[in-house]
């Protein structure tokens, strides 16, 4: 790690994001979240996991060996959040040479339906349980098949080699830190006014959550994942989909009301495609394109911005600028909720969306003095054609990059755990659109588009990110946080390209709005009882909450070689890198 004055210095004049913030972002290099490396970084949302793949880096390993490795310790340390259990999405940024082109790649190993699943399947229910939690809940899982299919394709290293500090970290254990049990805390008090929980549960209730006494600084071992792991290690993807493993997921979602076959299992395919592309202000944004609604809503939330006159390099800390960030992220919202859907089963029309005419129309119809009625936003005729989570950024010293962003959905996903093999099945059927005219977990409403079908992928809010200028790499960006995981990433991005340095890029208070509700959420401190009076102003309803997203973020050093990188104070995380 080089010296940290030069951030020190920039993290101390800097500003948050939004205007008039009561609060100046905190040192980031002083409380370790943010630093400064010669070479080569990794940013993840646990130190451990930033640390295994650092280890991957300094033994001559890319960035996708080390993605790849810090992405299985996730699965081990941060088990609430991501995992083998769960799914996600990987751009890959491969640099180009005198003798050979640049090659990008996005990863699509996002779960699943079961063959079992019809479109109807939820409505027979009364609540929003059965997506949420059992059996029924769980989505066939992609993230073993994603990550070694990327690490098959760019690795340096051996399979045994990336897995191994996953392996050692499941074995030893980790010590839960405030994040995880803050995040037990919760669920812990959903398992007292659930007391059949406990059983159905067992796995989550006594090994993850300690029976309701998991503590800050609490050792939790997981050998079973380590068994897991190795059979992975030495036999690849087959060991999960076909081999034991799978004969414990089976039996694990059947048990728990869930209708996922060995066949569901073996079928399971991971999708790989060009990046979404867009210039925006002089960047090259390679994002994830649909299922993933990321790429395309923050992409659309920028060339709005753009349409609006507004030059995203430039800071302006007016009330009139924030108004035009949460009118461009409104249309934007409202066109996810419109218009996604899986690719591989409707037609998304991400061109059209991000067209010249559409965001210049979209552009159009805002007020610059206040919001208007929810029904004012998106694109409502057919566009023109031509529609619990976790974040790794990673950089090499070759120039090579990964943004992968994987989740299990809610905290500690279905609670269905996997015993033998000591990790928690995802609920990612509760993306999909299971009850019309009812959003999902994070208030989103949708369209049929995302009604649940077998071996269809549901909807997501993933939004792993490559920024390039002239030079290469210039950002690696991406969040976890459902729907604000967008909003977050953006706004991140934005104070990036308009030269702030990563730690205040992700420590700054952040906003969010995704149509409907037609709410504009804001972090604690973020603005005065006077600003706060100005913005109710021009009509937004604001409402506050907790983390918009929690970010890991990596930009080229503002200053000589290098670059700086930094994990989101929110969720406790550290980079590492040298
Ligand atoms: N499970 C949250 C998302 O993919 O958006």
């Amino acid at each position: 790690m080089r010296t940290q004055r030069l951030l020190v210095v920039a993290l101390a004049l800097g500003a948050c994001v939004l205007p008039a913030c009561r609060t100046t972002p905190q040192d980031g290099a002083a409380r370790g979240y943010s630093a400064l490396f010669d070479k080569q970084a990794v940013a993840a949302d646990h130190p451990t996991a930033s640390e295994a793949g650092a280890a991957i880096l300094a033994r001559g390993g890319n960035a996708v060996d080390a993605a790849v490795a810090t992405s299985f310790t996730l699965s081990v340390v941060r088990p609430y959040s991501c995992g083998i259990g769960g799914g996600g999405f990987m751009v890959v940024h491969i640099a180009g040479g005198t003798d050979r082109p640049a090659v990008n790649v996005a990863y699509n190993y996002r779960e699943t339906a079961p063959s079992g699943i019809t479109p109807d399947f939820f409505e027979k229910y009364d609540d929003d349980r059965h997506s949420r939690y059992g059996g029924t809940a769980i989505a066939v899982p992609g993230t073993v098949a994603g990550l070694l299919r990327a690490h098959a394709q760019h690795g340096r290293l051996s399979r045994e080699a990336v897995l191994a500090p996953a392996i050692a970290a499941a074995r030893a254990g980790f010590v839960a830190d405030d994040h995880y049990a803050d995040a037990s805390k919760r669920l812990t008090a959903k398992f007292k006014a659930n007391p059949g929980w406990k059983t159905d549960h067992a796995f989550v209730w006594e090994r993850l959550l300690r029976k309701g006494r998991v503590q800050a600084g609490d050792r939790i071992r997981l050998p079973e994942q380590a068994e897991a792991l190795e059979l992975i290690a030495h036999q690849g993807a087959d060991a999960f989909y076909k081999g034991p493993i799978a004969d414990a997921i089976v039996k694990a979602v059947g048990d728990a009301g869930g209708v996922m076959t060995h066949d569901d299992l073996e079928a399971f395919h991971v999708d790989q495609s060009q990046p979404l592309r867009a210039q925006i202000a002089g960047y090259e944004f390679l994002g994830m394109p649909p299922p993933s609604s990321g790429g395309v809503t923050m992409f659309e939330t920028l060339r709005i911005l753009q349409a609006l006159g507004i030059d995203p390099r430039t800071r302006d800390t007016s009330l009139e600028r924030l108004h035009m960030l949460v009118e461009s992220m409104k249309h934007a919202f409202a066109d996810r909720a419109m218009w996604f859907g899986d690719p591989a089963f409707v037609n998304v029309p991400v061109e059209g969306l991000l067209s010249v005419e559409n965001v210049r129309r979209l552009a159009a119809q805002v007020r610059r003095d206040r919001t208007q009625p929810l029904d004012r936003y998106g694109t409502h005729s057919p566009p023109p054609e031509s529609g619990g989570t976790s974040h790794v950024s990673v950089v090499d010293k070759w120039g090579n990059a990964v943004a992968c962003t994987e989740t299990i959905n809610l905290e500690f996903g279905s609670l269905v755990g996997v015993p033998e093999f000591g990790f928690v099945l995802n609920d990612e059927m509760d993306d999909f659109l299971t009850r019309p005219g009812e959003p999902n977990a994070f208030g989103l409403e949708q369209s049929d588009r995302n009604l649940p079908e077998a071996s269809k992928r549901p909807l997501s809010s993933m939004s792993p990110t490559i920024v390039l200028d002239h030079r290469g790499v210039f950002a690696v960006a991406g969040a976890s946080g459902g729907p604000r995981i967008i909003s977050g990433t953006t706004q991140a991005l934005l104070r990036v390209i308009q030269g702030d340095g990563a730690g205040e890029a992700v420590a700054a208070r952040r906003v969010h709005h995704q149509w409907a509700p037609d709410l504009l959420y804001h972090e604690p401190g973020a603005f005065s009882p006077e600003r706060a009076d100005a913005i109710e102003a021009f009509g937004h309803v604001l409402r506050e909450r907790d983390a918009v997203g929690n970010v890991q973020l990596i930009r080229r050093a503002r200053v000589g070689g290098g670059w700086e990188a930094a994990s989101d104070p929110r969720k406790g995380g550290r980079p590492a890198g040298r």
